[in-house]
């Protein structure tokens, strides 16, 4: 088994823990049937409220983060091969100058997937903001963060976080590249990028008709 596969089906075990579904179970709801039905942070914060919102939110983020957590030693400049590591064991498998950081998006690129296609919920799950975001603020942390300010401002303006999330997610590539980063890794997170739109098709059709979910503006307390 390639280690790129080892990676990605890591990241698909730690992506399929249903966070948003445990947490939103733990209070006596199916998350799969309120709302939109998405058991991401968003749905679970419009049911359950911030509290719960915000946990999910760190969770999805965290697993999304530790699934790409073999791109930190790249930033180290750390390069994986065999002798250095001690593992003649692995026999076959020759792991001699291959970088950490592919084994980071392999990892995210399976979270993303267990997330979304859970095999612990029926191959059900969320859109992958979250957990991407985690993956993408260790694998490419500058474009990780670009994308986080434009969710922010997006947000902010409109009150639509579906919005907010799809374009984030579309300045990842853009970033990517304008970061002179190497081309697979473009390649990567333009994939991301059009995963995660397909998965707000349903937000699209809303936002399109005008009856897209939209958080209230927070009220200013009257003095
Ligand atoms: O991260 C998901 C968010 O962009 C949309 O969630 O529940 O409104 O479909 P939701």
């Amino acid at each position: 088994m390639s280690l790129l596969f080892a990676a990605a089906v890591l990241g698909y075990l730690l992506g399929a823990i249903p966070f948003g579904y445990l947490v939103a179970r733990a209070k006596g709801v199916n998350i799969f049937e309120v709302g939109s039905k998405s058991p991401g942070a968003t749905n679970v914060r419009r049911t359950l409220g911030p509290a719960a919102g915000n946990l999910v939110f760190a969770l999805d983020v965290l697993k999304g983060a530790l699934a790409a957590c073999w791109a930190l030693h790249a930033h180290s400049s750390v390069t994986l091969n065999a002798a250095a590591l001690g593992l003649p064991a692995l026999g076959s498998v020759d792991i001699a100058g291959t970088s950490w950081y592919p084994l980071g998006a392999a990892g995210l690129v399976g979270a993303l997937l267990g997330h979304s296609f859970s095999c612990f919920t029926k191959f059900r799950g969320g859109k992958g903001v979250a957990t991407g975001a985690g993956g993408v603020l260790v694998l490419v942390p500058i474009a990780g963060g670009i994308g986080a300010l434009l969710w922010g401002a997006t947000f902010y303006a409109t009150r639509y976080v579906s919005l907010a999330s799809m374009l984030a997610a579309l300045s990842l590539p853009l970033s990517t590249w304008a970061l002179g980063r190497p081309g697979w890794l473009v390649g990567v997170t333009t994939l991301i990028a059009l995963f995660v739109i397909y998965r707000h098709r349903e937000n699209c059709r809303r936002l399109l008709a005008g009856t897209e979910n939209r958080f209230a503006k927070k009220q200013r307390p009257s003095t």
